[in-house]
């Protein structure tokens, strides 16, 4: 392909049609055809447009619902927007499974987001220490007419505070600041406070203490919130009786499916292998949920896998023990998100998602987040302790492989049909096709 220079100041038509120019064949053809995808209402598909850069046309994905989430006491229906097959049955599964069981419990155990301005400081420590204490309330102050709003919500800036590292990394200090961003994400709150804290910090530094230091012995590196917010945590359990586990395939009574559950858990706890793939399952919950009201999946998913390695061991983020005669499944998760501002009130099925959730406050939406994943860990682990995973798993995946092999309709409903009692592979649902080529 040839390089292009102006390439963002194209319409998007003209777009499209430079990259179908550098293409053949197929692939100019599928480039040509974007446009059938472009939402029909115009100022939808602007908006759509508007959230990125260089926008060809938009990428669908499925957005389902996972009905009868039993959550503290109210029932929710959770949008999911996902892909993958069976994450949305699964959650569906749990959740009515744990329904049964009265439902999901869930708290939110704290809400402190945390900022830093990373600088540099040769100098004498104390004497930055010492500063630092002299002019911290004034720091606070130059910082009012950007937290005014957040403080009439309820929240703001928590706390400020210089962090020595340079044991870690020569010279190396923080501005430390901790926020309460309400139900907002609170991404552009933080980094604009944060970037107004470390000018200020730096004009009185350079007025208060450098005038006969070199510019080496102090350097502001950047100013960021962090994704890493342990703070900002969430706990969701399920428990009940063992006995009113139930019964499970080839005659598991609650007992030993109680005890293997626990041992499938534990092994997640130890092995990061396993642990890698068990937090998979959570994520696939909580991802399509974050995807479904607008949040920063990537945020979410980086903070996630960081503190399942908090111990510095990677470890499963829920946890199944029994007390007494009780099972109790818990996930502790923390998660950054909002209800309101950014993509939430800008994007059409954002907002339909938090309308659909009763127009959530960011706890409940974390509370809401949490058992989902929670539930979809259930499933996921009591099929991988049960019938294995691939029998669900397959079942759906069957329609996603006739499509792939441009079955007609009547070919997938008998090979719905034919699969009800088969294992369902590839090379199968393709042997079938091509033994039922004459079903149109
Ligand atoms: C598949 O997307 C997720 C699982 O692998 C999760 C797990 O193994 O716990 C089924």
């Amino acid at each position: 392909m040839k390089s292009i220079t102006g390439f963002s100041k194209l319409t998007k038509n003209e777009k499209i049609q430079w990259l179908a120019s550098e293409l053949s064949g197929e692939a100019a053809q599928l480039v040509s055809q974007l446009p059938s995808f472009w939402h029909p209402d115009v100022m939808t598909q602007k908006k759509f447009d508007e959230f990125s850069e260089n926008t060809l046309t938009n990428f669908n994905f499925p957005f389902g619902l996972a009905p009868n989430f039993l959550i503290n006491g109210h029932i929710y229906s959770v949008p999911m927007v996902i892909e993958e097959s069976s994450v949305v049955a699964a959650a569906s599964l749990g959740a009515k499974f744990w329904m049964d069981r009265g439902g999901f419990k869930a708290r939110v155990l704290s809400m402190t987001k945390v900022g830093h301005v990373h600088f540099l400081w040769a100098k004498n420590k104390e004497d930055l220490k010492n500063y630092f204490n002299s002019i911290k309330q004034d720091l606070m102050a130059s910082l009012k007419h950007l937290s005014f709003n957040m403080e009439k919500r309820g929240g703001g800036i928590l706390s400020l505070e210089l962090v020595d590292l340079s044991d870690k990394l020569e010279n190396y200090f923080q501005l430390k600041l901790t926020f309460n961003t309400c139900d907002a994400m609170g991404a552009n709150f933080i980094n604009s406070v944060l970037e107004q804290v470390a000018a200020s910090f730096k004009v009185r530094i350079l007025r208060d203490l450098c005038q006969n230091i070199d510019s080496n012995d102090f350097q502001i590196v950047m100013s960021i919130l962090s994704n890493y917010t342990p703070e900002c945590l969430v706990e969701c359990s399920v428990s009940c009786p063992i006995q009113d586990l139930g019964q499970f395939p080839d005659d598991m009574g609650p007992h030993d499916f109680a005890q293997k559950f626990i041992s499938a858990v534990r092994i997640a706890q130890v092995d990061t292998n396993r642990a890698v793939t068990h937090n998979k399952g959570i994520m696939n919950g909580i991802d399509a949920v974050v995807l479904a009201t607008g949040n920063d999946f990537r945020a979410v998913e980086a903070c996630a896998h960081a503190y399942a390695a908090r111990s510095g061991q990677y470890q499963s983020l829920s946890e199944a023990k029994i007390i007494g005669d009780e099972f109790h499944f818990t996930l502790t998760i923390p998660l950054a998100i909002g209800t309101v501002g950014g993509l939430t009130s800008l994007h059409p099925l954002a907002k339909t998602s938090l309308m659909i959730l009763e127009q959530p406050s960011a706890e409940k939406l974390m509370m809401i987040m949490a058992s989902v994943g929670l539930a979809q860990n259930f499933s996921a682990v009591k099929s991988l302790i049960t019938t294995g995973i691939q029998k669900g798993h397959m079942k759906l995946h069957l329609l996603n492989v006739l499509n792939q092999l441009g079955a007609s309709q009547n070919q997938i409903e008998q090979a719905k049909i034919f699969f009800t009692d088969k294992v369902v592979s590839f090379s199968a649902v393709r042997e079938f096709l091509e033994q039922n080529n004459t079903l149109h």
